[in-house]
């Protein structure tokens, strides 16, 4: 797809929760500089009523980056929404994908696909407050309401609010009966639903998301829509985004020696300026050489080390140098 809206990075890394924090952001921005990094969901209750600067804290390395937000009361999300570009975030995201009980409680994620007017409204608000863009991640579906006509008219009732932007994640949600772990597993992918949105809307930006793992898949996405959003392959085989990288922007293929030792000198500043422990840190990097040998050696000492009484952050030399003995 020829991508004139450069605003819109090919690929972007999904936001997930206890996964994509700040950490784990700064280390994917290392493996590609053009993805576009989310953060975990932040509920607009945790950021009115709670450590709003902690929640929001971010490198200035990971720019581009969005925030994404969870909530349904049109002025909470607005004034959340100007909290994040009050803080330099690139890009508001609304939640309307996740199926958790927990959420659905407080009317937030998939839930919302019901309520399209609704989410309208809460976009136009929050587009009032900002003028970096509002984004909607949503599923094609939800329990029975899984026709491509509700879908088309969630995306439809929203975009004339002005949202020009939709991530779908290509299978439905279950809103009872199903853990949130199962909903990402069991509902059957339809990316040729996205595609039948894309074709209806073609003046929308659609990034495709589920289930996709490989450089020639998302290439292959890419002929189809703007962009493709990765998730849990982005974390658990984090040298995907250098490899996309190369691929897609014709860059050097980043090498997974220098990316881990990159990380010392960030860990070394979390530590002096927020007390971070290493292993915090290090937990999103058990992943850099997925298949490659010394993988299992790279993953043990690094779930293990970092938890000792005095590690260091140059404890990540010494594995890299013990990984292959
Ligand atoms: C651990 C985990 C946490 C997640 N948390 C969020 C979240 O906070 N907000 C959200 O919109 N989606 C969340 N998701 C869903 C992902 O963003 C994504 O839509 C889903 O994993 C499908 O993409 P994938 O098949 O590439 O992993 C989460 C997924 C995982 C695995």
């Amino acid at each position: 797809m020829n991508q004139e809206n450069k605003a819109l990075p090919y690929f972007s890394v999904a936001p997930m929760m206890d996964w994509t924090d700040r950490h784990c952001r700064y280390f994917h921005r290392l493996l590609s500089p053009h993805t576009l990094l989310y953060t975990e969901m932040i509920t607009t209750g945790a950021l009115l009523h709670g450590d709003a600067p902690r929640f929001l804290r971010y490198d200035q390395a990971e720019h581009p980056v969005a925030l994404q937000l969870g909530g349904s009361d049109p002025r909470d999300l607005a004034t959340c929404a100007k909290m994040g570009e009050d803080h330099g975030y690139d890009e508001i995201n609304l939640n309307c994908g996740c199926p958790s009980d927990r959420v659905q409680k407080g009317k937030i994620g998939a839930i919302l696909m019901a309520e399209p007017e609704l989410v309208a409204q809460c976009v136009d608000q929050m587009q009032k407050q900002v003028k970096i863009p509002v984004t909607v991640k949503c599923r094609i579906g939800i329990d029975e309401q899984d026709d491509f006509d509700f879908l088309d008219r969630f995306i439809s009732t929203i975009s004339k609010s002005g949202c020009d932007t939709f991530i779908i994640h290509a299978r439905k949600a279950w809103l009872s009966g199903l853990s949130p772990k199962e909903n990402r597993t069991k509902p059957p992918i339809n990316y040729a639903r996205v595609l039948e949105i894309k074709e209806k809307h073609p003046s929308l930006n659609i990034s495709v998301n589920g289930d996709i793992k490989t450089v020639e898949a998302v290439k292959g996405h890419l002929q189809n829509v703007e962009s493709v959003m990765i998730g849990r392959e982005a974390y658990q085989n984090p040298y995907l985004l250098a490899q996309l990288e190369h691929e897609i922007y014709k860059t050097d293929l980043a090498d997974r020696y220098k990316i881990a030792r990159a990380m010392i000198p960030y860990i070394e500043k979390q530590q002096k300026d927020f007390d971070t422990p290493i292993k915090s840190i290090t937990r999103h990097m058990t992943g850099l050489f997925h298949e490659q040998k010394g993988a299992k050696k790279w993953r043990q000492l690094l779930s293990t080390l970092p938890h000792e009484l005095g590690a260091k952050p140059t404890l990540i030399d010494d594995v890299l140098q013990q990984m292959h003995l």
